[in-house]
């Protein structure tokens, strides 16, 4: 292909073989990295400090008898390892990212403006709240829009991620159902929620009982009825579900559970599809978590650790964890421990040391006030549209199970195009790796055979999309004429072939072992 100026915009295929072997074992300009154990050495390091003064140890028999066993390199060398490795690594600012119920949408820049103000950035959480009022005013702000966008009375900041989210909407669910003298045990869980539902809920004891999905991909009403009783003290439902649809009955459902005198945890992941449209308060939702990482562009784990604030009912509000902000004569004050408590407020205890993450409550007020009321509609608006183009020009080659209506902000397919070509979804998304893109989700939900959740999001260009629909197209219809080489030998482009992922996943080697102990290398 060739510009407006005769300059050819992709390179041959010729010209992009990859050399069988070089002297280095780099390919190109694509270092190979060694762990940085096997390239420290002891004697070396990258800073310069004073001997520390000698101290009495109060540490006994905890005291260290041998040294930490650090790798030791020089500054260049320690800045030259981490850039090498995140060449190797794939982000939303490499490219389109499809990864299903992940929301791996674009973070602003201005949202990086915004966090490095040192007002911000250089703040302590044991500093005197005088001297951190700005901090607490966005704290307060961060929790109005929250509020307003969901409809709910409370909201409890410092939950680091949305399972932790999770885990503190249903102990303010558990904590309610105490203060009302009932412990009930069991748990709802349909049958296409994301695994850490489940997961929390047998972590808080109770037993988990699955809900299965009906012909559509929603929750039955009438199956939720009949799993109710005085035993069950909650549900938990994705809204929209991790099928990428809407649940219809969700109003049903919530009146039901209510009438069973059990709460409704909804599970606020796919927020971004719905901001703006319908507030979750309204449906009847008592608990829900909100991934800030997801809906409000903060990124993945790259800022430090994410943030999974829950809003609560009216209902549940009292038993919100501290600390929590309270407004007294129009003014934010923060409340953190018990002595600060008032009449009504029986938090269910604390979640976290402080107060959960600044950073992110920056980054998350700045892509609001941004977009405004109208724009946050706008970008969830924008995410179902991407996802409906995508399966509206893929739908003669992939098989979408519950394709009879629109889909929200993803669109999922099952394998059962790929039927007869020896291709699973597995190697489809392996040879996706060749082709520049990260795989989609794969094989969730459960509930459809070899899923691929695909979750393009607002932040991509027209002629992105498209040059991502004619990778897919290109990959079926390979698939299709019996490439199957393309399919099981992929990656051959990726700095590593493939993995053994069950091995990688259920035996992860986390800990280095120097093969020669340093000892016996004397010797
Ligand atoms: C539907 C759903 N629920 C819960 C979670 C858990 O959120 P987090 O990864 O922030 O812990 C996810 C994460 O992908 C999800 O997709």
């Amino acid at each position: 292909m060739m510009n407006t100026q005769g300059r050819p915009t992709r390179p041959d295929a010729a010209e992009t073989a990859t050399p069988v072997a070089t002297f280095t074992g780099n390919r190109g300009l694509q270092i190979e990295e060694a762990l940085i154990f096997e390239i420290g050495r002891p004697d070396v390091t990258g800073v310069d400090l004073p001997a520390a003064p000698k101290a009495a140890s109060r540490l006994g028999k905890h005291a260290r008898h041998a040294p930490l066993g650090l790798p030791g390199l020089t500054e260049p060398e320690a800045v030259r390892h981490y850039v090498r490795l995140s060449r190797q690594n794939y982000a939303i600012d490499l490219g389109l990212y499809p990864l299903g119920s992940c929301t791996m949408k674009h973070n602003p820049r201005l949202n990086e403006a915004m966090v490095r103000l040192a007002g911000f950035a250089d703040i302590h959480p044991l500093q005197p709240l005088s001297t951190v009022k700005g901090a607490v005013e966005l704290m307060q702000e961060l929790s109005h829009w929250l509020l307003t966008m969901t409809g709910m009375a409370a909201v409890a900041l410092s939950p680091k991620a949305g399972a932790h989210g999770e885990l503190c909407g249903m102990m303010a669910i558990k904590a309610a159902l105490a203060a009302r003298g009932e412990s009930r045990s069991i748990v709802l869980v349909p049958e296409s929620a994301h695994g850490t539902n489940p997961a929390t809920a047998a972590q808080l004891g109770y037993k988990v009982v699955p809900v299965p999905a009906r012909e559509d991909g929603t929750v039955d009403p009438a199956a939720v009825k009949a799993l109710l009783s005085p035993d069950v003290a909650a549900i938990m439902l994705t809204n929209p579900n991790t099928c990428g649809l809407f649940e219809r009955d969700i109003v049903e459902i919530a009146e039901a559970v209510h009438a069973a005198g059990a709460f409704f945890y909804g599970d606020g992941a796919n927020f971004n599809a719905i901001v703006g449209k319908v507030r979750p308060g309204d449906l009847g939702v008592d608990a829900m978590h909100i991934n800030l990482h997801k809906t409000f562009s903060t990124p993945h784990g790259g800022g430090g650790p994410g943030s999974g604030p829950v809003v609560l009912s009216p209902a549940l509000a009292p038993f919100a964890p501290l600390p929590f902000i309270r407004l007294q004569g129009g003014e934010p004050v923060l409340v953190e421990t018990e002595e600060g408590l008032e009449g009504g407020e029986t938090p269910f205890g604390r979640l976290t040391a402080f107060h959960g993450q600044m950073g992110m409550y920056v980054r998350a007020l700045a892509y609001m006030l941004a977009h405004g009321a109208d724009g946050l509609r706008q970008a969830s608006e924008d995410a179902v549209l991407s996802a409906n183009y995508v399966k509206a020009r893929l739908s003669d080659l992939f098989n979408a199970p519950y394709g009879g209506r629109p889909c929200m902000h993803e669109v999922l397919f099952d394998d059962s195009s790929l039927e007869g070509t020896g291709v699973s979804t597995l190697d489809f998304a392996k040879a996706m790796i060749d082709e520049g893109y990260h795989p989609m989700t794969m094989y969730f939900p459960l509930v459809v055979h070899g899923a691929m959740l695909i979750e393009p999001t607002e932040s991509e260009s027209l002629a992105s999309l498209d040059l991502f629909i004619a990778t897919l197209r290109d990959l079926a219809m390979a698939a299709k004429a019996g490439d199957t080489e393309r399919f099981r030998q992929a990656p051959r482009l990726a700095p590593r072939r493939r993995l053994d992922e069950t091995r990688a996943a259920r035996s992860p080697r986390l800990s280095w072992k120097d093969p020669v102990p340093a000892a016996e290398a004397a010797e």
